[in-house]
């Protein structure tokens, strides 16, 4: 044949490959959620999420240095709490010392380099099993968002460096930037789940906190995984109300949301590669249907090369590792 174009040609050795490689990712990109349990030396496995720990505190710390050494840098905690400690209200989210408030003081007093998540929603605390204060089987917005503020105000006492609304309530970011600003913490950083849809890839991260709704769904507050628009008014009035980086969750069916928020926004995007992604690699792997590792590295990387500036994955150490042996 006479080609003029052989597109093959960048791609004909390892190393042609990676000088014409248009994606990068650094282990610094990764954030690993953590779930917290009470007790000491404490290591519960989540049988939806192999691999996966519920850990106590003084674990959460040894798991911290590990991610340290493999360059993760960022961490996002999820408290599991036993049926005791919920009500409608989420009563315990406002506890100073609580399971998150005395686990973060720990992280910030040997961490001070890490950067701290914490999630801001009521569903780990909530009796219902929802995102916000329900009544009637109604899930109340406004009264929500105050709870969240407090909680926002608490986390960033405790040594949280952003905090993360997941709860798809309206008005949430102005209302927790308002509160945190009031208390003196202007430089407590806000990455707004933005665009959380209602999906069903979260089953496994609902078992590992025992936090599956008690009735109906999510829709009323997440979001409909047939819009596109949407998520950029989402987008637009988060940003608005003073959030600094926005999230898309999940990740792998809402590739084309990560890239039209990237193209319509100047601050960072996050990505969240849920758990039901995480278990479903996992699983399909042990079932030899696929190959883990390199089935970890193209999602991760697809993610990336959608637009996800930053990517909560509970891949980040294996995944981390891998980047730095293989130098790609
Ligand atoms: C709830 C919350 C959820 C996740 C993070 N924060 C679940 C939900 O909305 O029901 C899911 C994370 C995952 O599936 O990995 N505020």
């Amino acid at each position: 044949m006479k080609l003029t174009q052989r597109p093959r040609r960048n791609r004909k050795s390892e190393a042609m490959r990676q000088m014409v490689a248009e994606t990068e990712l650094r282990p610094s990109q990764l954030v690993l959620p953590l779930f917290l349990v009470e007790g000491i030396c404490e290591k519960q496995a989540i049988d939806s999420m192999p691999g996966i720990f519920r850990l106590s505190p003084d674990l959460v710390l040894k798991e911290i240095s590990r991610a340290l050494l493999l360059g993760v840098k960022t961490f996002d905690i999820f408290p599991a709490l036993s049926d005791s400690k919920k009500d409608s209200v989420g009563t315990e989210s406002m506890n100073k010392n609580g399971l998150v408030p005395t686990t973060l003081k720990m992280i910030r007093d040997k961490f001070p380099e890490v950067t701290l998540i914490t999630d801001v929603a009521l569903d780990p605390y909530s009796s219902d099993g929802h995102d916000g204060v329900v009544r009637n089987g109604r899930i109340m917005n406004d009264e929500t968002v105050e709870i969240l503020a407090k909680m926002s105000v608490l986390h960033a006492q405790c040594g949280a460096d952003v905090v993360s609304p997941s709860d798809m309530m309206d008005g949430r970011v102005g209302a927790i930037r308002e509160a945190l600003d009031q208390e003196g913490f202007t430089d407590t950083s806000i990455l707004s789940y933005s665009a959380k849809y209602a999906s069903s890839f979260y089953g496994p991260f609902r078992e590992a906190l025992d936090s599956a709704p008690k009735f109906g769904d999510k829709k009323t507050y997440q979001m409909d995984f047939r819009n596109v628009r949407e998520a950029l008014r989402e987008v637009e009035l988060d940003v608005s109300e003073g959030a600094d980086i926005v999230m898309v969750k999940p990740a792998l069916s809402y590739l084309d949301i990560i890239a039209k928020v990237k193209a319509h926004t100047y601050i960072p995007v996050a990505a969240y590669n849920v758990s039901g992604e995480y278990s479903l690699i996992k699983m399909g792997a042990k079932a030899g249907l696929i190959d883990e590792t390199r089935a970890m590295v193209e999602t991760l990387y697809s993610i990336r090369r959608a637009g996800a500036d930053i990517i909560f994955t509970y891949f980040a150490l294996p995944m981390a590792q891998w980047l730095n042996e293989n130098r790609y």
